[in-house]
């Protein structure tokens, strides 16, 4: 799942990695964005993600729906970074080390 998906690139990158077996989710909150990813994705043939509309503040999917989140320094921007933290350590399916990278 990546937290602020913008125009998808992230999550069909993901979905590639994962393979056919794998799902890759992409959550944004602006219809833009998803209207944009949801084109991308069609354009790319690819069929195992969905761009589902939320905030990562409250995450649009069920707990432990997921084995990975990433962000790209969209968590950065969040004014309630515990709020996003709490509903990443939900969302995964099992017990993970945090990974963090400090960029830009
Ligand atoms: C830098 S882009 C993300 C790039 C994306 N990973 C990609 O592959 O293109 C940031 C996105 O985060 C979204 N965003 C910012 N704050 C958000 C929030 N609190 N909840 C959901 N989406 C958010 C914006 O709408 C924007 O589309």
């Amino acid at each position: 799942m990546d937290l602020g998906s913008g125009g998808g690139i992230d999550v069909l990158l993901s979905a590639r990695r994962v393979g056919p077996s794998g799902f890759a989710y992409g959550v944004d909150m602006t219809d833009d964005m998803l209207t944009l990813a949801r084109a991308n994705a069609a354009k790319a043939g690819a069929v195992d993600v969905e761009f589902r509309k939320g905030e990562i503040e409250a995450l649009p999917l069920p707990d432990a729906a997921v084995d990975v989140v990433i962000s790209n320094c969209v968590i950065n921007l969040s004014t309630d970074k515990p709020a996003v933290l709490a509903g990443m350590h939900a969302a995964i399916i099992r017990a993970a080390k945090p990974a963090t990278t400090a960029r830009g």
